[in-house]
């Protein structure tokens, strides 16, 4: 049948399917500052009619102050311990849509608890348009160095090897937001929910 063949257009019938498979899990945004996690995130979640949740956020509530005053004010140990008991909370709480900082993945005990509990996506973003992005903002205490290209660089060497180990890859670029939504889509479908018709016609 066409259908088995050709991409699925982002229907309700493949964002029920999601949903279906999904059951209690969250999908889970990695990647670097500014790869998009919170805005890609959040229309995703519309479009699943999930709740959207921001990890920074929810630490921020947590702690009754900023993330560049909780660097300041007890470093980044302690924003690190606190960043991974509230993202273990909150992954108590599916389904919904969580997108989480960016240095978060590192963490393997938090690797392994969003294995467990979400289905996880890496928003992988070129360096330029990191760079770009988070030059917009000053509240990201890791890039306010003399260099703040040198950090990105070396963040990205560290990081990406990690974030690898997410579930599924999506390049962030400068595409309309709603592309990248449907290749979200697309590729948790693919993830999650491959209907087995699929397997059959390709096993001919
Ligand atoms: C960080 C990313 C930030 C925030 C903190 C540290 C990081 O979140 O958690 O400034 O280590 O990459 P975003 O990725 O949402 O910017």
């Amino acid at each position: 049948m066409s259908e088995t063949t050709t991409p699925a257009p982002a229907t309700a019938t493949q964002e029920a399917e999601i949903l279906a498979a999904l059951g209690k899990r969250l999908i889970v945004l990695v990647g670097m500052m500014g790869a998009g996690k919170s805005t890609i995130g959040r229309r995703l979640a519309a479009r699943l009619n999930l709740p959207f949740i921001d990890a920074d956020t929810e630490i921020e509530a947590a702690a009754g102050m900023t993330i560049p005053e909780i660097f300041e004010l007890h470093g980044e140990p302690h924003f690190r311990d606190g960043e991974a008991r509230v993202i273990a909370r909150l992954l108590d709480g599916g389904p919904a849509v969580l997108a989480t900082g960016g240095g978060s993945f590192m963490r393997e005990e938090t690797r392994r608890r969003v294995a467990e509990k979400a289905v996880s996506i890496w928003l992988k973003a070129d360096p330029d348009i990191i760079l770009r992005r988070v030059r917009r903002r000053a509240d990201r205490p890791l890039l306010q160095t003399a260099d703040p290209a040198a950090t990105v660089s070396r963040l990205l060497s560290e990081r990406e090897p990690v974030y690898r180990h997410a579930d599924v890859t999506i390049a962030s670029r400068d595409v309309p937001h709603d592309r990248i939504v449907d290749e979200c889509l697309d590729a948790l479908r693919a993830r999650l929910a491959a209907p087995a018709i699929d397997t059959a016609s390709t096993a001919r």
